[in-house]
């Protein structure tokens, strides 16, 4: 009997993570294996009990998305089953988000779905950062907490260039725009924002716009996923045909897909600045990205939902 205990249970998706959140509580991981039978099933044994306790499950929704999203159901409804009082899904990234609304007929609204097998395993709470859309949060029928780096990348833009008077934040299109205005404000710097058109089919950028003044100017984008890396280089190089003196970014979720380590290697942006909410191995990630952890914000969190406490409190800029 664990009963009231704060059990934090892995998957395999971000392993270092997992590490530094069971760091930062003092506690162990869950011992449980997570692996596949022989034919390519999710096979998932918790191996001490979890009877009464609350079990945080970890699992980001990352590439490979279909296989890191059943293991987080089905390690949910292998704590169900094995009698936890609450379980609380930590999802640091909610792959399908982009997949929010119908932006044209017969597509489907995948985040929703995603929503709803995960309230099916039986999550009782969820526990998020930075959502591509806020609204993705009432997709549950459940409390979600969404946690924002516009703060950790404040931080690290203040501790990491001495004069920002120069400086302007950038938003690679118009859904960001909330986003990197909290960056702005933060830092008290102007914004600019990229007008983006994609080609018909949604898979490449096309068209950038800028609104704003960016001439001679240190750009700061700021985008929630780092995925294929198009919005960011496209941006960037727009951003220099538009004077700009030179081009950092700050991205929460480094998904890093296809040949996006190459291309951003190859591209103008002098540094990109990602959180680990997505495990890229070491050798990959040197190259082309700076890593800021979100480990302690997650452990901190954890804590003040097992204990019922508000997590507006503990971050107060919320
Ligand atoms: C789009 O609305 C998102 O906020 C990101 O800008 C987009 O997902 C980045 O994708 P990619 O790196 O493939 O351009």
């Amino acid at each position: 009997m664990r009963g009231n205990q704060l059990v934090l249970l892995s998957g395999t998706a971000n392993p270092s993570l997992a590490s530094e959140i069971s760091g930062s509580l003092g506690i162990p991981l869950c011992d449980a294996a997570v692996d596949r039978f022989s034919d390519g099933e999710v096979r998932v044994r918790i191996r001490e009990t979890v009877r009464g306790a609350d079990v945080f499950v970890l699992q980001p929704t990352c590439p490979p998305v279909n296989d890191t999203l059943m293991e987080l159901l089905i390690m949910i409804d292998a704590a169900r089953r094995a009698s936890a009082r609450r379980i609380i899904a930590v999802v640091p990234y909610y792959g399908y988000s982009r997949q929010d609304r119908k932006h044209t007929g017969r597509v489907p609204i995948s985040a929703r779905l995603v929503a709803n097998l995960i309230e099916t395993a039986g999550a009782d709470r969820v526990l998020t950062m930075d959502l591509h859309a806020g609204q993705i949060q009432g997709f549950f029928n459940i409390p979600v907490d969404n946690l924002r780096a516009d703060w950790i990348f404040a931080d690290h833009a203040r501790a990491t260039f001495r004069d920002l008077s120069d400086s302007i934040v950038v938003s690679p299109d118009a859904g960001g725009a909330v986003r990197a205005r909290q960056v702005a404000e933060r830092l008290d710097l102007p914004l600019a924002i990229l007008e983006k058109r994609r080609t018909s089919d949604g898979s490449d950028v096309d068209v950038m716009n800028v609104i704003g003044e960016v001439t001679g100017r240190r750009c700061l984008l700021v985008d929630d996923i780092l995925s294929s890396a198009g919005t960011l280089i496209k941006g960037a190089r727009t951003l220099l045909d538009h004077g700009a003196k030179e081009i950092f970014a700050y991205c929460t979720h480094g998904v890093f897909s296809g040949d996006a380590i190459y291309a951003l290697a190859e591209s103008p942006l002098k540094r990109v600045v990602v959180t680990n909410t997505i495990f890229v191995e070491a050798a990959e990630k040197g190259h082309v990205a700076e890593y800021t952890s979100v480990g302690d914000h997650l452990a901190k969190t954890i804590q003040c939902i097992y204990e019922y406490r508000s997590v507006s409190e503990l971050f107060p800029h919320y």
